[in-house]
């Protein structure tokens, strides 16, 4: 018969070890890129403004009435609300991963100040009828809070060293401009949408610009792009770089040219809000696989072995402490 464990023999560890903190981190760049989706959903279900308040639903009434649009833009608080408490997880998850990291920890704060500062930005935009710029901006937003989740979850697997890059200075310049264009490509796209059909009501305002005109310039600028990250490519192959950094430039081609794909289609079947909602979802994609492919142009080594004295621990109780060698003098002497 097996012995009952005694309740004192049970020790609860509070600490979360690297592996565990890496996996949370890709949980939140998986969560922040649905919600990117989630939000595009609202919008394209005409349901922007299906909860006319904020933060009650309608008027007193918290919870959405049960009619189509206000139940999607409720589902999508309610999504938010998941991921905020998933973002606070990530952060307390930082704070007790041992080593404790500094890097980790801010990162981390950087995606529950994101998500809480697109709470109220969401609410501002139902108030203000789905106002296109801030449209624009909240779309914009969340893709620089994904990339701070993209940046957590890479330096999670990494030594905290000085970044070393793998590729010549050149390089890391051109992918850098590979990384603007990119973002320069996302912010036309969200101008063609401000002026588009899928404003998220009726009733909303659109950009005073021409959709096809905007449109035609967005996709010259994917155009610019592909051909500007194919000649990276190219460079990159010419110049030996290592097989990761290759693998993940051609990952990133492959997502930019579906991507271009469904855009051309899109616009020439009158954006049906399907392919649209696909369109956002590849456009979240293709920001994931540049900062990827960016970031791994940089390694961080191992840091070498401090050739110092061994610190010593010393039982207080059940806790250790440990103590460095000037530590322990400051002791000795009180002591004497
Ligand atoms: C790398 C390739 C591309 C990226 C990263 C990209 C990105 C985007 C983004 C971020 C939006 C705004 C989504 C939103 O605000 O909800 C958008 C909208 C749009 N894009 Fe692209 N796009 C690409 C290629 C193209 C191409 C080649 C076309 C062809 C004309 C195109 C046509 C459109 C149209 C028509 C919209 C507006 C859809 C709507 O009514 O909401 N895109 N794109």
């Amino acid at each position: 018969m097996i012995d009952p464990i005694s309740i004192h023999q049970v020790r609860w560890s509070w600490w979360v070890s690297p592996n565990a903190f890496r996996r949370m981190a890709l949980g939140a760049v998986a969560a922040l890129s649905v919600i990117v989706v989630t939000g595009a959903a609202v919008r394209l279900t005409g349901s922007g403004l299906g909860c006319p308040d904020w933060p009650t639903c309608n008027g007193r009434q918290v919870v959405a009435a049960w009619a189509f649009n206000p139940i999607v833009e409720f589902g999508n608080r309610m999504v938010v609300t998941a991921v905020t408490i998933g973002v606070v997880l990530v952060l307390l998850a930082a704070l007790a991963r041992r080593p404790r990291r500094r890097d980790l920890v801010w990162l981390s704060m950087g995606l529950v100040l994101g998500v809480a500062a697109q709470i109220p930005l969401g609410g501002l935009l139902v108030l203000l009828k789905l106002a296109p710029p801030l449209v624009m901006a909240h779309f914009l937003f969340s893709l620089v809070v994904l990339g701070d989740a993209v940046v957590l979850h890479r330096r999670a697997g990494q030594p905290d060293s000085a970044p070393r890059p793998v590729v010549g200075r050149d390089l890391v310049r051109l992918s850098r401009l590979i990384l603007v264009m990119v973002a320069v490509v996302v912010s036309l796209g969200t101008a063609v949408t401000g002026s588009g059909p899928h404003a998220g009501d009726i009733h909303a305002k659109r950009l005073a610009i021409s959709f096809h005109g905007i449109a035609e310039v967005h996709s010259t600028a994917v155009m610019l792009l592909i051909g500007l990250t194919l000649a990276g490519l190219f460079a990159f192959h010419q110049a030996g770089a290592p097989a990761g950094v290759q693998r993940r430039g051609r990952i990133l081609l492959e997502v930019m040219a579906a991507q271009a794909v469904i855009g051309y289609v899109q616009y020439f079947t009158r954006v049906p809000a399907l392919l649209v909602g696909i369109h956002v979802a590849g456009a979240t994609a293709v920001w994931v696989a540049a900062l990827r492919f960016h970031l791994g142009l940089f390694a961080r080594p191992m840091p070498a072995p401090v050739a110092e004295e061994a610190p010593a621990a010393l039982a207080v109780g059940d806790d250790m402490l440990v103590l460095h060698s000037v530590e322990r003098e400051t002791l000795a002497t009180r002591h004497n």
